[in-house]
């Protein structure tokens, strides 16, 4: 458990999800889902169980290459950030990032604060030596993010997002620690 500030002076608590936060989790992804487009999924469509949740926390508090961060103001949950990664030999090298903020709580230095420490996260467990990552190209705050972190960009995925009758490509980026 860490504490941390916003820029804006707001503290904030860093800590490991417990099998307790597993409907706390959910709904929170259910909710940003619906307050950014920029997410792989919309309102309502993290479909998980409370059950699937809470085998997941536990998984991810066991593993030595799977990570899940939890920010929280007075206890609840405005932030999540995470790293997945699977056992193979060829790839549990890699770990793949996630983050997302609460929009009230985003630009305010948060996603920097997060960013860091899963990188260092990464460079303390042994194993990951690459973390990977896309996002949506017309996602300027996120990429700006992702380079401060030193991510470079690798590739474009063209037409890996539709909606609404539109489609936007996806950049992959890439850091090697
Ligand atoms: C993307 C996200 C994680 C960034 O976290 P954050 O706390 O808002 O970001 P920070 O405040 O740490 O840093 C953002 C940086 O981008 C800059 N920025 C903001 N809007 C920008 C824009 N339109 N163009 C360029 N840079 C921009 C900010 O100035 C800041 O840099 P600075 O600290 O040097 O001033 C967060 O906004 C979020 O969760 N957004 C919604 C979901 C999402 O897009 N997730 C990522 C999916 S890949």
């Amino acid at each position: 458990m860490k504490m941390v500030s916003t820029k804006n002076n707001l503290s904030v608590v860093l800590r490991s999800p417990k099998e307790s936060d597993a409907k706390e989790i959910i709904e929170f992804y259910n909710i940003v889902g619906g307050e950014t487009t920029y997410l792989s999924f919309g309102a309502d469509e993290y479909k998980v169980s409370i059950e699937d949740q809470e085998n997941s926390i536990k998984s991810v508090n066991e593993s030595d290459n799977n990570t899940m961060i939890l920010a929280t103001i007075n206890d609840k949950i405005i932030a999540i950030s995470t790293i997945s990664s699977n056992q193979k030999k060829k790839g549990k090298h890699v770990g793949t990032l996630g983050i997302v903020i609460k929009e009230e709580y985003c630009n305010l230095g948060l996603g920097k604060i997060m960013m860091d420490e899963l990188i260092d996260w990464c460079k303390s467990n042994g194993i990951t030596s690459r973390i990977s990552l896309t996002v949506r190209k017309d996602n300027p705050r996120a990429i700006e993010l992702y380079k401060k972190c030193g991510f470079e960009v690798e590739g474009i995925l063209k037409n890996e997002t539709y909606i609404d009758g539109e489609f936007f490509d996806t950049m992959v980026m890439g850091l090697i620690i």
